[in-house]
């Protein structure tokens, strides 16, 4: 991602984008009734935060969260959202993919949890799994390209959406120690009453 890209990025939230977003996403909370009870000190991974719902939402769960993100202005936000929610959250300023969609960035450590919500990049996955602890669980959320007769809300460009099967495909060859505990691919009714088209995959490391 190009210097312009990570501006882009800070433009819109200066504007106010996602303001809307304080909740943790709803498949987010949905999974976490059942993931079980963490140890004290478990920790969790946000990529591409934003305005740090998911994270937020985390370390209310217990978790140490890190948190990620290319916009210094969308981590600002999550932080003053952080203050208000009365939790801490470890925000970090990061480009994860460079312009050809290639992702050189790793994690620093294992995680127990790692989440990957409506940011576009499927090369990552590999690395994120091996920076899953045994037990650990990825869960990832993305709009997906859709050729169907639904008006879909989301990305209008097609490069912002991961195509059908991509989130497995690009896990297939850490399939040997993940197990895959749900996958979805279809239409969503979204809290706004639109429609979206996307793609989840939540996975669990074996060993
Ligand atoms: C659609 S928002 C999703 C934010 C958050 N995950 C959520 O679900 O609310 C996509 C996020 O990806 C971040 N982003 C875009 N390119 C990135 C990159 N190369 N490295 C890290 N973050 C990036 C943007 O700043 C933005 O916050």
């Amino acid at each position: 991602m190009s210097l312009s890209d990570r501006q882009l990025w800070d433009v819109r939230y200066r504007q106010g984008a996602y303001a809307e977003r304080l909740w943790g996403s709803a498949y987010f909370q949905q999974c976490m009734s059942e993931i079980t009870a963490q140890q004290a000190g478990a920790r969790a991974l946000d990529v591409a935060c934003g305005r740090g719902r998911n994270s937020i939402y985390a370390a209310q769960q217990g978790y140490v969260v890190d948190a990620v993100d290319v916009s210094p202005t969308a981590l600002a936000q999550a932080a003053q959202q952080a203050l208000r929610a009365g939790v801490t959250v470890n925000w970090c300023c990061q480009n994860v993919q460079d312009s050809e969609g290639v992702s050189a960035w790793r994690p620093q450590r294992e995680y127990d949890l790692i989440v990957m919500f409506r940011f576009v990049a499927p090369s990552l996955l590999p690395a994120l799994v091996r920076h899953l602890a045994v037990g650990g669980q990825l869960l990832v959320e993305e709009h997906m390209q859709w050729s169907g007769p639904e008006a879909v809300s989301g990305p209008s460009n097609p490069s912002f959406r991961v195509a059908p099967s991509a989130l497995r495909q690009a896990l297939l060859k850490n399939a040997e120690f993940l197990e895959i505990i749900e996958e979805f691919e279809g239409i969503v009714e979204e809290p706004d009453g639109s429609q979206a088209a996307l793609s989840r995959i939540w996975v669990q490391r074996q060993k």
